[in-house]
């Protein structure tokens, strides 16, 4: 039976501020976290054991954000202490994945389309790895793949300088038990974590059967603010329909696919989708603009606010126009009554401010 591990750790260093108290799997895209799309899709593909793997600061969070389940699956979480890097995640996992194959995703990874087409060709090919590709225009970022011509993959290598081509890994693979021997077979990388990217070569080495599909959607690695404004804006695009569960005065106007949640109150104030607002959140005297989304409780009075991702409990007063922006949970953005050219600004650690 196949199971799935999905990958909770990591550090999210190149989210930060935002990481520092929320693991980057949980940051929302259209008020929901990551890494409830990556549990729609493994359910979409009839998968119903979990293995989640969490570091000792992603655990409680992770553990809270899935407890409602409404997947059905039987989740098990297992502790990675260290980021010790994908493949040593395979090691702290090896008991719960037992001698099944396995669909390994990473949590910050949010996909266009689900894993029918990656699971298929795992089980026509009767192949030892799968691995999902997409060109994307600078590679060093990411784990780099050269395909043949029927392909198959001939050579894989991370983060390199000098990329031998364009086709990124993207953090979904499937794997037969013939992985786990690969693992034991490599040594750490220069950044000193036991690379999956690696592992796999090691596969290709020994001749195993290891083969690529490429993404024919969007993939996007929410790695950093402009990755995490891009996502939002993709997924609002693709996936939002219009639903008002709030309520909204007469003096207001609703435009285009926007989704208000429970207990929202529009005043006096324009929104135009695709937007999403959170329960609770109080929108006055406003305008929130397209390829927004606005978590719970949140109070935006007086502003306008357009392409932007606002966490729990933003507020946002007497703004003229606030646009690309993410702000964190609890955040204020106001503008006060004194000197106009003045900026009073109370910043925490790796924010960002730009004028
Ligand atoms: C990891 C993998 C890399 C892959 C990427 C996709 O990178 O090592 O091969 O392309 O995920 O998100 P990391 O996020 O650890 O930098």
């Amino acid at each position: 039976m196949m199971k799935a591990l999905v990958l909770c750790g990591g550090r999210g260093t190149r989210l930060r501020p935002l990481t520092y108290t929320l693991p980057k799997q949980l940051i929302p895209v259209a008020n929901r976290p990551i890494v409830h799309y990556v549990m729609d899709h493994l359910a979409a593909a009839g998968i119903r054991d979990v293995g989640v793997i969490v570091a000792p600061e992603t655990r409680e969070q992770i553990e809270n954000a899935l407890a409602t389940n409404p997947w059905g699956f039987a989740l098990t979480y297992v502790l990675q202490p260290q980021p010790m890097g994908l493949a040593h995640a395979l090691v702290v996992a090896r008991e719960f994945i037992g001698s099944d194959p396995f669909v390994m995703y990473l949590g910050d990874n949010l996909l266009g389309s689900g894993l029918q087409p990656l699971m298929d060709l795992f089980s026509r090919e009767r192949a030892d790895a799968v691995v999902l590709l997409k060109e994307v225009s600078d590679p060093r970022h990411f784990g780099v793949a050269v395909l043949d011509g029927e392909g198959r993959l001939t050579r894989l290598v991370e983060k390199p300088a000098d990329p031998p081509s364009r086709l990124a890994l993207v953090g979904v693979y499937i794997f037969s038990p013939a992985i786990h021997k690969a693992v034991q077979e490599i040594e750490p990388s220069w950044r000193g974590e036991l690379e999956i990217t690696d592992a796999i070569q090691r596969l290709l080495d020994r001749g195993n059967r290891v083969l690529g599909e490429r993404l024919q959607t969007w993939w996007l690695d929410c790695g950093k603010k402009d990755d995490l404004l891009e996502a939002n804006r993709v997924v609002l695009d693709d996936w939002i329909r219009r639903d008002i569960r709030g309520t909204v005065d007469e003096e207001s106007r609703i435009v285009g696919r926007v989704v208000l949640e429970e207990g929202t109150r529009v005043e006096r104030s324009e929104i135009r989708g695709p937007t999403v607002i959170g329960a609770g959140t109080i929108v006055q005297d406003a305008f929130v603009g397209p390829y927004t989304s606005i978590g719970q409780r949140c109070t935006i009075s007086h502003a306008a606010l357009e392409h932007s991702v606002a966490l729990d409990g933003v507020r946002v007063e007497a703004v003229e126009r606030l646009e690309d922006s993410v702000l964190g949970r609890n955040a204020v953005v106001r503008r006060h009554g004194g000197d106009q050219r003045a900026l009073r600004l109370l910043i925490g650690d790796d924010a960002e401010v730009l004028l």
